[in-house]
């Protein structure tokens, strides 16, 4: 993949990607969202129906559940950015494959390389296991800070688990703030 370019340039790779099947069936590229400059990043699995007909990342059932956290503790969604491990829909909304996963990752990268956010926060079992370990364990090891060097990275529960483990919201929050607090931290240095 190109070392240079803009985030524009990259949509406009990403749109026309065909390196995996996905490519084909897709509706929208759901690319990614928010300030280019962001401090703070937000990384899910997949789109979902609804981000594939809008074409936006976290806007259906668990975006909104998403929007609630990010709104109680205080960020706006217009001043971090959020994207996904693949940019396209898988059908049916099963896991990515690791073939898929491979394919996209590329562009992932590409998008922190140019934003250079500070956190990175996984969204779910899938993101953290890909970007953060594979050994990673979403139950033991969420709201928990990694050094990558350039940028730490935590996980937190994915909010469609949080919609069918209601009782798991509790801990969602208590990691959001501590989240909030990070970033506020970074932001005035
Ligand atoms: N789930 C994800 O992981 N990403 C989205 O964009 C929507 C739902």
């Amino acid at each position: 993949m190109e070392q240079n370019g803009t985030l524009e340039e990259l949509y406009a790779r990403c749109k026309a990607c065909d390196k995996c099947q996905l490519g084909a069936t897709k509706t929208n590229c759901v690319f990614g969202v928010g300030n280019p400059n962001a401090d703070l990043m937000f990384v899910g699995e997949a789109p979902g129906e609804q981000e594939d007909l809008s074409g936006t990342p976290f806007v259906g059932r668990a975006g909104q559940l998403f929007d609630r956290f990010l709104y109680a503790v205080g960020i706006d969604r217009s001043e971090v950015y959020i994207a996904n491990i693949l940019k396209c829909r898988p059908p049916k909304n099963r896991d990515p494959l690791p073939e898929e996963e491979d394919a996209c990752l590329d562009y992932l990268r590409e998008q922190v390389r140019i934003i250079k956010p500070k956190l990175i926060v996984c969204l779910g079992r899938i993101s953290a296991m890909r970007l953060i370990s594979p050994d990673f364990r979403i139950t033991r090891d969420h709201g928990k800070w990694f050094d990558k060097g350039a940028f730490s990275m935590c996980a937190v529960y994915h909010p469609s688990y949080l919609l069918r483990s209601p009782s798991k919201k509790e801990e969602m929050l208590v990691d959001m703030k501590q989240i909030k607090a990070k970033y506020d931290e970074i932001k005035n240095q």
